[in-house]
């Protein structure tokens, strides 16, 4: 399949492996020649394991190390393989359990995955000065996508050229682009393109998992059908980006019990090179008491009322200020900063110095964002409703991605929903003089997104009564007058 020869199996030779062992020897000599170094392993992959098959390397000669293993990779041996790949003519492949997993379910999975990670390696090549991965600029067909960003270095002379297909975004703003079909892959040619997101804002489909009975293994297949998306976010990324994802709860069916869907897509995430930089709640005080059986007809749970929301980095000093959030200070504060507070040692014994008195612009808000979903009377729906468009079903509120774009991200920045729905991101973007790039595969969501940026001035006049603050609580909302553009 791999058009792979073979050369030799558990080589402990001298001569071959040094005195250390190889499991399989392989080679190709199909196009160029390339020397595969075969390692399985059972449980982690640790850093010791890859630096061991990087020491032999020297001795097998092998061009490529490929190592298989029935547990996940650790963070040390990411990072190391990372090192090694963007500083050597070596290239190493992890198939993982998971992987593994899908490899015996399905052998042809192993081009996937071998092919991303190929992908993958073209941006973690430094790319020598004067070269450059083609943008949509180098063809002259046109159907370039402005949000690609700046000109590069001068043009390479290059014997060949890779050529990203170029998918046509089914409508543009002055800041972003909305593209209609699937995020695997139309991802795949954004990052050939060389473009990066600063943030990527989005929720996947939770819905996915509700119809079914889930429990771990429904869990789990919901990792795995995440999976895929995981490489390529790392790869569309900018290295000092973030991604934030929102995820609801759900109940495994028949009892008052819960899936731990999203914390294992957490535990992959975090083992597939992620930093957890935050978790967030988004609490929903309109959230209704369900399910029904176990909140208020047999009163053993209480109302479940926030999402998770996953703030991970490749970075772990990832750019962030939460001075771009800041929230209105509570009435206490106020009068404090109004009438000073005599610095005193607390009954806790924290010494509460004078330096609490300094007026900062605003409080630095909790990881608890507290948003109401009730926008009912919001432009969107109400458009949805008179052009008879089926409105999205599971949007979030548009304070969600505000506060991310603002905290994680300067004007000028390109962020990025792959998973847009109604494209609540994007508008948000747009708002706050970011560039943005969204993909929905349903077509159907993708016309309703576009009645989000309608210039005020061609919109049918209509006499609901519009608060573009309805959904937003007063302590959430930002102090900042050049931020406060919603
Ligand atoms: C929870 S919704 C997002 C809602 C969005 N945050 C909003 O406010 O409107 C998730 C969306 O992901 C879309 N989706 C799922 N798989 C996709 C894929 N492979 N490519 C593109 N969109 C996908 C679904 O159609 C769904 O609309």
């Amino acid at each position: 399949m791999l058009e792979l020869d073979f050369m030799g199996w558990r080589e402990m030779d001298v001569a071959v492996a040094g005195g250390g062992e190889v499991d399989a020897m392989l080679y190709s000599a199909r196009l160029v020649y390339s020397r595969w170094q075969v390692q399985c392993k059972i449980g982690q992959i640790t850093m010791a394991a890859v630096a061991k098959e990087v020491g032999m390397q020297k001795v097998t000669l092998g061009t490529v190390i490929l190592l298989v293993s029935t547990g996940p990779v650790t963070d040390a041996a990411q990072t190391y393989r990372k090192q090694i790949i963007s500083t050597t003519n070596l290239h190493i492949v992890f198939i993982d359990g998971a992987a593994l997993e899908r490899v015996i379910k399905d052998n042809a999975t192993l081009i996937d995955i071998l092919r991303q990670q190929a992908q993958s390696a073209i941006i973690e090549k430094p790319t020598p000065q004067g070269l450059r991965l083609p943008t949509p600029s180098d063809d002259s067909s046109g159907g370039a996508t402005p949000a690609a960003g700046g000109a590069g270095p001068a043009k390479a002379k290059r014997s060949e050229k890779i050529e990203p297909t170029l998918f046509a975004p089914t409508y543009t703003t002055t800041q972003g682009q909305m593209f209609c079909g699937d995020s695997l892959e139309i991802l795949p040619s954004l990052i050939q393109q060389g473009i990066r997101a600063k943030l990527i804002m989005t929720s996947p489909p939770f819905a996915l998992v509700k119809k079914k009975e889930y429990g771990n293994e429904d869990a789990d297949a919901y990792v795995r059908w995440f999976e895929p998306f995981i490489s390529l976010f790392k790869q569309v990324l900018e290295p000092d980006g973030s991604l934030v994802i929102d995820i609801g709860g759900a109940w495994i069916k028949g009892i008052p019990a819960k899936s731990i869907y999203q914390y294992k897509l957490l535990v992959t995430l975090c083992e597939s090179g992620f930093y957890l930089a935050q978790e967030f709640y988004h609490y929903n005080p309109a959230k209704l008491p369900t399910p029904a059986e176990w909140v208020t007809i047999r009163r053993l749970r209480v109302k479940d009322a926030v999402n998770n929301v996953f703030w991970l980095t490749l970075d772990p000093f990832a750019d962030a200020d939460n001075r771009r959030v800041l929230t209105e200070y509570s009435d206490s504060m106020k009068a404090l900063l109004r009438n000073g507070y005599k610095a005193k040692m607390r009954p806790s014994g924290h010494d509460i110095s004078t330096e609490f008195q300094r007026d900062n612009g605003g409080a630095i808000p909790p990881n608890l964002l507290q948003i109401s979903n009730t926008e009912s009377n919001s432009i969107y729906l109400r458009r949805c409703r008179e052009e008879e468009v089926k409105p999205h079903p599971a949007r979030f509120p548009s304070s969600l991605p505000d506060f991310f774009i603002r905290f994680l991200t300067r004007p000028g920045d390109l962020v990025l929903d792959p998973l847009a729905g109604s494209n609540t991101t994007g508008a948000a973007a747009e708002r706050l003089g970011r560039r943005w790039l969204a993909i929905e595969q349903n077509e159907t969501y993708v016309e309703g997104s576009r009645f989000r940026f309608e210039p005020e001035s061609e919109r049918p006049k209509t006499s609901y009564i519009i608060s573009a603050q309805s959904n937003i609580i007063p302590s959430a909302m930002p102090l900042f007058a050049s931020e406060r553009e919603q």
